[in-house]
């Protein structure tokens, strides 16, 4: 169950990474665009205006999320609630985009073969994932998680390089694969813990009780709070994945 409120607390530091990829993407006449993990559709909005596309379908598995992507439904904007592992269309994409949500799905190298058999012949595949696990923010919620007797998510994202072998062997005659890191400077250190409460620990808070939730968080913050110190302002380092190929 995803939170949009708390999601959308650091909507703009989120949104930075959106437009570095959507920078990446060729504008062609009439695309017809996907957006998986689209979430509450705002960005997907911007997508479709940003690339006059013909038509843009979001798909995105959480209902709270896609509540607010309602409102922005149209003739040629759609939103679906679906998962992204399960999707299929009876026609294919120009442009096969996702911002900040495969990286919640295991194995890439299928995952990667699926989007692409979702691509016209000259389609495009635009792709941003956070890759900040071996940050505190994360490593530490992942273990806690494990005392916590809950399974810890999975590190789903490959190195940089690895992005480049798949999409050659793929098929893509041209890439642009990069590590970008965003720096955030955060009013303190305990505001990491409002930052992955919106997106990582989504999961935890889901499996545990509104008592033991509480306790997972205040534990969590003192871990955070030891290992970072107690900074202010905090300057906090997020590591991403932008991808970008056509054929
Ligand atoms: C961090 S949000 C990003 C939302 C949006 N793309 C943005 O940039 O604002 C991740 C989204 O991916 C969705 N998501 C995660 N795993 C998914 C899956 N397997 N299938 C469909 N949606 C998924 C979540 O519901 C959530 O809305």
């Amino acid at each position: 169950m995803w939170d949009p409120t708390q999601y959308e607390r650091f909507k703009d530091e989120r949104a930075q990474p959106f437009h570095d990829l959507v920078s990446l993407i060729e504008p062609r006449p009439r695309m017809r665009v996907v957006d998986l993990g689209c979430g509450t559709g705002e960005l997907t909005r911007s997508l479709h205006e940003k690339l006059a596309a013909e038509e843009t379908i979001g798909i995105d598995s959480s209902e709270t999320m896609l509540l607010k992507a309602d409102s922005f439904d149209s003739e040629v904007l759609h939103f679906k609630r679906g998962e992204i592992e399960g999707f299929v269309a009876d026609r294919p994409f120009d442009l096969v985009f996702s911002n900040a949500a495969l990286h919640w799905i295991a194995d890439h190298e299928h995952l990667f073969a699926r989007l692409v058999a979702l691509l016209a012949p000259h389609g495009q595949l635009a792709v941003q994932m956070p890759a900040n696990h071996d940050h505190p923010s994360h490593r530490i919620a992942a273990e806690l998680a494990t005392s916590f007797g809950l399974e810890s998510r999975g590190v789903n994202v490959l190195p940089p390089e690895r992005y480049a072998s798949l999409l050659h062997h793929l098929g893509f005659a041209r890439q642009h694969v990069r590590l970008q890191v965003y720096g955030h400077v955060l009013h303190s250190t305990r505001d990491v813990v409002e930052w992955t409460k919106g997106t990582t620990l989504t999961p935890y808070r889901e499996a545990l009780s509104p008592e033991r939730y509480e306790e997972f968080l205040a534990q969590y913050t003192a871990r955070l709070v030891e290992q970072l110190g107690e900074e202010r302002p905090y300057f906090y380092t997020f590591k991403r994945v932008l991808l970008w190929a056509t054929f």
